[in-house]
């Protein structure tokens, strides 16, 4: 896709055996393993025993997945240190050899894909399809951001000028930058965000999420072995509230990457306007949504079907892009919700390492105690509208929630994006089609949207309408490729960055103008 023998990565197909069960062999082979994590820094500073943690499988509770040690506020502060004297070294790198350690960067994760596999499993609960496409984006940002960081930095823009002087513009790196990421894409948000920023020539300081800090580590690792320099890019396992202001507070800090909840974007944006006599950060965030669809009379019921049941209970509604809120024009919700509800008990809850499970678990106790919260209060209401239930072995054992419907009468009945199996349905009359647009673009979020309908026009007057920044007409609203669907939103789903797209790394560069009297 990126162009002559620059592919995006082929991963692995799960419907061919000959390639499935060797994937799954090796997968197992990592069953009992215990994986160590700790920051990983250029600085010596030893870390503090007390901050140690044991890390368990969200799909078994009894299943110890290893140990993670936290990064303390003395050792980020020195890692901060370090980062700072490393920038303008890095920054000076000519960016084929940058590019070309990314490359190198996506071929080592290639060859880690079932340790890497399994290790999304045990600790984020990532079934087998999420595993594959997971390290498949992973290495396409690397291949995809190399490219664009050779096209980009390794050109200079020659500009007019009068006779006897010499105008050029070019990019370079901004400074250091803060990576905060989420623990929904372990691996492939964490490495896009920390790789584009120092391919940019930033050094960086990694703060991976809480829950998927082992992984995070072990990429790390991997990164190191294929030749990253220690002190362009620091990884600071450690808890969000604790050292995120440690590091967001910094005035040496000149930019942040952010993949999270709208609300902790909030807090670090705060964060940086409130530091005196420190540059103007930039902020590159990508936040949560309130994703809808809109189905008209025209739509095919099947394929509507099959595609709500894909894009809101794959990895048991843990995506950004997941739809939330599905509206069904009248004459056809019912046949709609008819074939949904006989689609959705044939979901299979389970081990996400079994290629049979459908829905894995959701990422912890936390998570399924808030959505059970939620689906409460409507069953309260009666609102129900189809479910499924979770085997009795399994409600014990992990954190499972079961896909659920629900009705609803206006999306203003929904105060925050609900982060799992559950989605809303709301019908509507064609006559209140504009009331619905409207109601969706006053939520304020605007990620992904999607619309079924064989009627191009009324398609084409939706799309028109929407401000959200990612449409699909008469698909599923999930899985972003690389180089083909920019990812990522506007308003309280982000600053507008589109992750996999040719314009992601402007937002880690500045731009310089130099004036030669020749
Ligand atoms: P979160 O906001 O709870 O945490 C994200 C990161 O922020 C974690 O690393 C956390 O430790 C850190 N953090 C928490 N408090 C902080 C603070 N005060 N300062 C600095 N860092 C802090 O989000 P999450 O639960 O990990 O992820 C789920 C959310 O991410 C959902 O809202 C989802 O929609 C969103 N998301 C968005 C995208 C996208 O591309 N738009 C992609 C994936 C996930
Ligand atoms: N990029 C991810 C998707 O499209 C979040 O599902």
């Amino acid at each position: 896709i990126y162009g002559a023998n620059r592919k995006n990565s082929k991963g692995v197909n799960l419907m061919i055996n000959s390639q499935l069960e060797p994937l799954l062999e090796s997968i197992h082979a990592w069953d009992n393993h215990q994986w160590k994590g700790q920051p990983l820094l250029g600085t010596s500073l030893a870390a503090d025993p007390q901050l140690k943690q044991a890390i368990v499988s969200p799909f078994d509770k009894n299943q110890q997945v290893g140990e993670i040690q936290w990064t303390s506020p003395e050792q980020a502060k020195a890692a901060l240190d370090v980062a700072h004297q490393a920038f303008p070294d890095w920054n000076a790198v000519p960016v084929a050899e940058r590019a070309a350690l990314l490359r190198k960067i996506g071929d080592t994760l290639e060859d880690h894909l079932a340790e890497l596999m399994a290790l999304c499993a045990r600790e984020a609960g990532k079934q087998l399809a999420d595993g594959v496409a997971e390290i498949r984006e992973a290495v396409d940002f690397c291949r995809y951001y190399a490219n664009q960081a050779e096209k980009l930095f390794g050109e200079t823009t020659v500009l007019p000028g009068p006779t006897g002087e010499s105008n050029e513009l070019y990019l370079t790196g901004k400074g250091v930058f803060v990576a905060i990421s989420p623990w929904n894409f372990p691996v492939a948000i964490f490495l896009g965000q920390v790789l584009a920023a120092a391919v940019s020539g930033n050094t960086v300081l990694a703060k991976p999420a809480e829950q998927t800090s082992l992984v995070a580590c072990r990429c790390m690792e991997l990164i190191y072995e294929a030749g990253m320099p220690r002190d362009v890019i620091q990884l600071l396992p450690g808890l969000g509230k604790d050292i995120g202001p440690v590091l967001t507070a910094d005035p040496r800090v000149t930019g942040v990457a952010f993949t999270g909840s709208t609300e902790t974007a909030q807090v670090i944006n705060r964060s940086l306007a409130a530091r005196e006599n420190a540059p103007l950060a930039a902020l590159v965030a990508e936040t949560g949504g309130q994703n809808a669809m809109i189905v008209d009379s025209t739509a095919l019921p099947e394929q509507v079907v099959a595609d709500v049941v894909e894009s809101s209970f794959t990895s048991a509604g843990q995506r950004c892009s997941a739809l939330r809120v599905l509206f069904l024009q009248e004459d056809i919700a019912d046949r709609v919700l008819e074939i949904l509800s006989g689609a959705m008990q044939a979901l299979q809850l389970g081990d996400p390492r079994d290629p049979a499970t459908d829905v894995g678990p959701v990422i912890d106790a936390t998570a399924r105690k808030n959505l059970e919260a939620h689906v409460e209060k409507f069953r309260q209401q009666g609102r129900i509208l189809a479910e499924t239930q979770v085997p009795k072995a399994l409600q014990e054992q992990g954190e499972f929630v079961a896909p659920v419907t629900i009705k609803l009468e206006s999306l203003d009945e929904l105060e925050r994006e609900q982060f799992g199996p559950i989605l809303h349905v709301i019908r509507y009359k064609s006559t209140e089609l504009d009331s619905v647009i409207d109601s969706i673009n006053r939520s304020g979020y605007g990620l992904t949207f999607g619309i079924q309908s064989r009627n191009e026009s009324f398609a084409a007057y939706i799309d028109s309408k929407m401000r959200v920044g990612n449409v699909y007409v008469n698909r599923n609203m999930i899985g972003a490729v690389v180089g083909v669907q920019p990812f990522g939103g506007m308003g309280l789903s982000g600053t507008g960055p589109k992750a996999g797209g040719p314009h992601y790394l402007l937002r880690f560069a500045s731009e310089r103008t130099r004036t030669i009297n020749t």
